[in-house]
């Protein structure tokens, strides 16, 4: 994305380079490593029933909201909030800023999974797959302290590095090459996984919605990845939505980014929940490993398969593309609202974010060693960070832009917008739950992290 304005705005050329370049954004480390840690934390089916109910629901009507007011506008969060806040709404203006600080909150611990990526592509690379297998391996690693600081400097790095160059047209182009393969790696992954002994229990546990494992931080959990992955109520397609052209059908291509994130997340959860089943027999300590199980759980499973060191590495170096083009989307996000709010310089915007996300980045590492006593609710620094951002500041910027449709832009002038280009068939969904569901959930949601982060609910 550039930052232009004016009638060069319209940047994406068209369907399918707009679709490409969302697709990139969302299908990225939300869908390999945060959706099936969650699913297993939160119960397996019951999270996944949660899960798809919200997207086809209020997840749909937000995309479809936050993308037509791109275009409607042509403006970037910031903008879109300052242009309609009128004196009646004027608690809105700061709604603008709220979007826009949340992918400022993501990027350093987004990066510094993404430091751990390159951390096992190399352990793999360098023929260290019955090491990166070992029981140990993972806990050893991230309670190193500044070790695991190194690899997020160097993941940070591509990604600020690739941002000055202004090459994210080449990273966008070799990552349409690698989504296929890393669709059918993790497939072939899959299967294998599901078809160890004792990974049957598994499957169940991820399929088969067991209701007594339900709680309203089900809810907040699935709300919150609804959020992460499909890069929403954060602005993110506010912006996306006003480079895109008029001619693209708005609700297809909705629909195609959903389902493509949402297969990329199945996928991932088919390799990675049998599989702690039929390596660790279902015990609770390892489903609920939080943000290590992809790191724990995989390595096993290469190991097992024989050629461990080719898959994994191959693995490995898919998923770090699959997070470079997120994070390249969550950092330019940033940098652009810098450069068009402060006037900043693109080189200027970057180092700023670069610095911001190594003094983040550094708590959230240390927060799995030195720093580990620091913890709110249960949760590590990281945790915090993440559960702040997609449980407290993604919803409430999801209910302002809620607010903002329905009560000031109007709902008909986005029903109007998407109609321009093609018929819109989800529009009496759209209407309601834009207007009546996403408030309340948003609101319930709300309400639950709060109370969950002063210790009312277990998190
Ligand atoms: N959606 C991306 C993922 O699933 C992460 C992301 C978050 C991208 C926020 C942009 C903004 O990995």
């Amino acid at each position: 994305m550039s930052s232009n304005s004016g009638d060069s705005r319209g940047l994406f050329s068209g369907n399918l380079g707009y679709i490409l370049a969302v697709a990139g954004s969302a299908v990225g480390l939300g869908n390999i490593w945060r959706f099936p840690y969650l699913t297993a934390k939160y119960g397996g089916g019951i999270f996944l029933l949660i899960y798809f109910l919200l997207l086809f629901t209020f997840g749909y009507a937000l995309i479809m909201a936050e993308t037509s007011l791109g275009r409607n506008t042509r403006l970037s969060p910031v903008g879109a909030y300052r242009t309609f806040a009128d004196k009646q709404h004027s608690f809105l203006k700061i709604g603008g800023w709220l979007n826009a600080i949340v992918p400022m909150i993501i990027l350093p611990y987004y990066c510094l999974i993404g430091g751990w990526v390159i951390k096992y592509m190399f352990e793999y690379l360098t023929g260290g797959s019955a090491s990166a297998a070992a029981d140990g391996f993972f806990v050893g690693f991230i309670t190193s302290n500044f070790v695991p600081v190194v690899w997020h400097l160097l993941f940070l790095g591509c990604t600020a590095f690739i941002i000055l160059l202004g090459v994210q047209k080449g990273v966008e182009r070799a990552s349409v090459v690698m989504m296929p393969i890393l669709l059918v790696l993790a497939f072939v992954i899959a299967v294998y996984s599901m078809t160890r002994p004792g990974a049957g229990a598994g499957i169940a546990y991820y399929l088969i919605p067991d209701f007594s494992k339900f709680s309203i931080m089900t809810v907040v959990a699935a709300c919150g990845q609804l959020f992460f992955s499909l890069s929403v109520g954060m602005g993110i397609l506010i912006t996306y939505g006003s480079y895109m052209k008029k001619d693209v059908d708005v609700e297809k291509a909705t629909i195609r980014i959903g389902l493509m994130d949402t297969t990329v997340a199945m996928l991932a959860g088919f390799m990675i929940i049998p599989a702690v089943f039929a390596f660790s027999g279902g015990d609770a300590a390892a489903v609920n490993a939080g943000p290590g199980l992809m790191f724990i759980t995989l390595p096993k499973v290469f190991e097992s398969m024989g050629m461990g060191s080719f898959i994994g590495a191959a693995f490995f170096i898919m998923v770090f593309f699959a997070a470079l083009t997120s994070s390249i989307s969550i950092l330019e996000t940033c940098v652009s609202t810098l450069t068009d709010e402060l006037k900043w310089s693109r080189t200027r915007a970057t180092m700023f974010m670069f610095f911001e996300a190594i003094a983040l980045g550094i708590p959230c590492s240390l927060g799995f060693g030195a720093w580990d006593f620091i913890s709110i609710a249960g949760l590590s620094i990281l945790d915090m960070m993440d559960f702040l951002a997609s449980s407290i500041l993604c919803p409430l910027c999801a209910l302002l832009t809620c607010i903002l449709i329905s009560r000031v832009v109007g709902t008909q002038k986005i029903v109007d917008e998407i109609k321009s280009t093609s018929a819109f068939k989800g529009e009496a969904v759209f209407r309601f739950c834009l207007t009546y569901l996403a408030p309340v959930i948003l609101l319930l949601v709300l309400a639950s992290s709060v109370a969950a982060t002063l210790g009312f609910i277990k998190i």
